[in-house]
């Protein structure tokens, strides 16, 4: 299992001290849409050059085909290693993706974000009519059909997913808490021993870890739990 940090800080100064505070620990770096929107592609290669840690960019794409792979072209080109794209984009805009990819001598890892982990049981019936477990494992099997290398669920369909599918598809879990720690808009948390007992290959943490008193010793505990 790996961790994910969410840079997920207001601005890019707070954002970068804690990449610093981390300095030195085998970790990734999730770059979302907040830190995305406000510090672009700069960003990015700034994490990257102060950390040398491996970037997740998480801008969960969801568009048309055509534009969905231009746009995943596009991300390759600059060099993360990890993005990922809502599969309620449609099998198509899967397939699209993972071919216009393939010509790539390297290419990221492509995951596919099954359901957000902030919906609750009534949310998601409400916007897709299914319960949340059998929508997420019908989305990781297109996602897996279509060519992707994992989904993004929550850590409580992490085994139904590779049960489903191979044991390599991989599972990129958020919701991730301490014990007893704050849920703020989650639903779906777990902590990163359970993490670890569902076989998630990555779980992201943010502010269990951005808003700690000790960045460090906070991941450092969550580090503690991992195989
Ligand atoms: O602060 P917290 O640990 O809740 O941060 C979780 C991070 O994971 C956020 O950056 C959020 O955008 C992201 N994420 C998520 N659920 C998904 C995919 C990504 O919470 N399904």
């Amino acid at each position: 299992m790996k961790l994910c940090v969410a840079l997920d800080l207001k601005t890019r100064k707070e954002n970068l001290t804690i990449v610093e505070k981390l300095g030195g620990l085998d970790l990734w770096f999730k770059i979302g849409l907040r830190s995305f929107i406000a510090e672009g592609w700069d960003f990015v290669k700034e994490v990257r050059i102060k950390s040398g840690a491996p970037i997740f960019l998480d801008l969960k794409l969801c568009d048309i085909p055509n534009t969905t792979a231009d746009a995943a072209l596009g991300i390759a080109d600059r060099g993360v290693e990890m993005f990922n794209l809502h599969a309620s984009a449609g099998v198509r805009t899967m397939e699209t993706t993972m071919n216009r990819l393939s010509v790539l001598k390297k290419r990221p890892i492509v995951l596919a974000v099954t359901a957000l982990t902030s919906f609750s049981d009534d949310e998601f019936m409400e916007i897709y009519n299914k319960p949340i477990e059998t929508a997420a494992i019908e989305m990781a099997r297109f996602a897996y059909g279509a060519g992707l290398d994992g989904a993004v669920c929550s850590v409580y369909e992490s085994k139904a997913i590779k049960a489903a599918n191979d044991d390599r598809f991989l599972t990129l879990c958020p919701g991730v808490r301490f014990e007893g720690g704050k849920a703020n808009d989650q639903s779906r948390v777990a902590t990163p021993q359970i993490a670890s007992e569902a076989r998630c290959d990555f779980i992201v943490m943010g502010r269990p870890i951005l808003l700690a008193s000790d960045p460090r010793a906070a991941v450092l505990k969550a580090l503690s739990v991992f195989c």
